[in-house]
């Protein structure tokens, strides 16, 4: 399954587009969320709970990469779900290429096949834990072998890799051991991602939430980690937005440099944005890319920095953090134009600090998005594990 973080706060700034005439921005990385599908179940999945089993064919794909290539993006992330279930991922693989972008295949590594895969530029793998005892768990799957594999059959292609784990309070603190395991599968790049809550992660976040002691020590094993590879890996630590009081410069900015499509073809200015309420997103089955980039209501809405309420509207840090996650505000707020509860400004921070105080069982296990017409699987939303 996608893990949580994973791109979502993606370093644009090696990609090279420029804004168009006028100032209004142009994209840099489009994720591709080809499916949700995926043969893992790991509770801090950040996709919808509730989501359409609809897939855009490979037509439309390629029509949706033209697009994207056309408006100015040059980093494609084949996402998910899993990506590696749909057949036609070495084509569409081939045909971004084609165009001249970046191609980054963010997988769990189960099912990973590179034949006839061969225009994959980068992959980013996920790993749950140091164990396959623990990890397993985690992922709901005996995956941690299969992961291992996937990790060498990435690396004997010569393909460079990044290693991507979600830390949470069953893993947390095993911290160095997990990075160190991440350089031993051959990561060039290393992300020890705390949990972002969203999707199933919102879920079960009080499962997941690490406690402020945790927290403490993880950043002191990040930088440890950091010191100690500082010349041999990329580590990559993305804090816990909770604990930090500093909100996340989600997406870097609304509808500023990245956008996502859904599997069912919904563009979106961040992963999370469906549940926002208003208008459904605009459909690539609809309107062409460009059309959605410049015009749609959705990509306006928080564009930029007129919309933003006090305290961000006079903070020195509105063109850094950009308010921080319209996801996160509504969520906790309930109001998506809000300041993101995360910073210490925000009226609402209380109630973000107070979620970080809350831990309960037991873990709801995300259910399995099957193909066109396959069957469901039965974990459903109050299945315990
Ligand atoms: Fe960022 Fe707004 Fe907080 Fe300022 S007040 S730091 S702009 S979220
Ligand atoms: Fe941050 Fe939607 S996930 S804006």
């Amino acid at each position: 399954g996608r893990p949580a973080a994973a791109v979502e706060c993606a370093d644009p700034s090696d990609g090279g587009s420029t804004d168009a005439p006028g100032g209004a921005p142009l994209p840099i990385g489009m994720v591709a969320e080809l499916t949700y599908r995926c043969p893992l179940h790991c509770p801090y999945c950040s996709n919808p709970v509730q989501v359409s089993r609809d897939e855009l064919d490979t037509a439309a794909w390629i029509a949706v990469l033209d697009q994207a290539r056309a408006l100015g993006v040059l980093q494609v992330h084949f996402s998910g779900g899993e990506p590696a279930l749909r057949r036609d991922l070495p084509e569409l693989a081939s045909h971004a290429r084609s165009l001249g972008m970046y191609t980054n295949l963010v997988t769990s590594g189960v099912g990973l096949s590179l034949d006839g895969l061969t225009d994959i530029d980068h992959v980013q793998l996920s790993i749950q834990d140091v164990s396959a005892a623990s990890a397993d768990v985690i992922a709901g799957l005996r995956a941690h072998h299969k992961k291992i594999a996937a990790a060498a059959l990435v690396r004997s292609a010569g393909l460079p890799l990044t290693v991507n784990v979600v830390l949470h309070a069953e893993n947390v603190d095993r911290l160095t051991e997990i990075a160190d395991f991440a350089f031993e599968l051959g990561a060039g790049r290393i992300e020890l991602a705390h949990t972002q809550f969203y999707g199933w992660g919102l879920l079960n976040r009080t499962a997941l939430m690490p406690t402020a002691e945790q927290v403490r020590r993880a950043n002191r094993a990040a930088q440890a980690v950091r010191d100690r590879y500082a010349d041999r890996a990329e580590i990559v630590y993305v804090e816990p937005d909770y604990h930090t009081g500093r909100p996340k410069p989600c997406m870097n900015g609304w509808g500023a440099r990245q956008f996502a499509v859904s599997p069912a073809g919904a563009v979106l200015p961040c992963l999370a944005a469906q549940q926002l309420p208003g208008p459904p997103a605009p459909s690539v089955r609809e309107h062409g890319l460009a059309e959605i980039w410049h015009r749609s209501e959705l990509f306006n809405r928080f564009r930029g920095t007129e919309w933003m309420p006090s305290p961000c509207r006079t903070c020195p840090m509105r063109e850094v953090d950009f308010g921080g996650c319209r996801c996160q505000a509504f969520q906790v707020t309930g109001d998506a134009a809000a300041t993101d509860p995360a910073c210490v400004l925000s009226p609402s921070h209380e109630l973000l600090v107070a979620a970080t105080e809350v831990r309960s069982r037991p873990v709801i296990v995300p259910r399995r998005y099957p193909g066109r017409g396959g069957a469901e699987d039965p974990a459903v939303p109050g299945t315990s594990r």
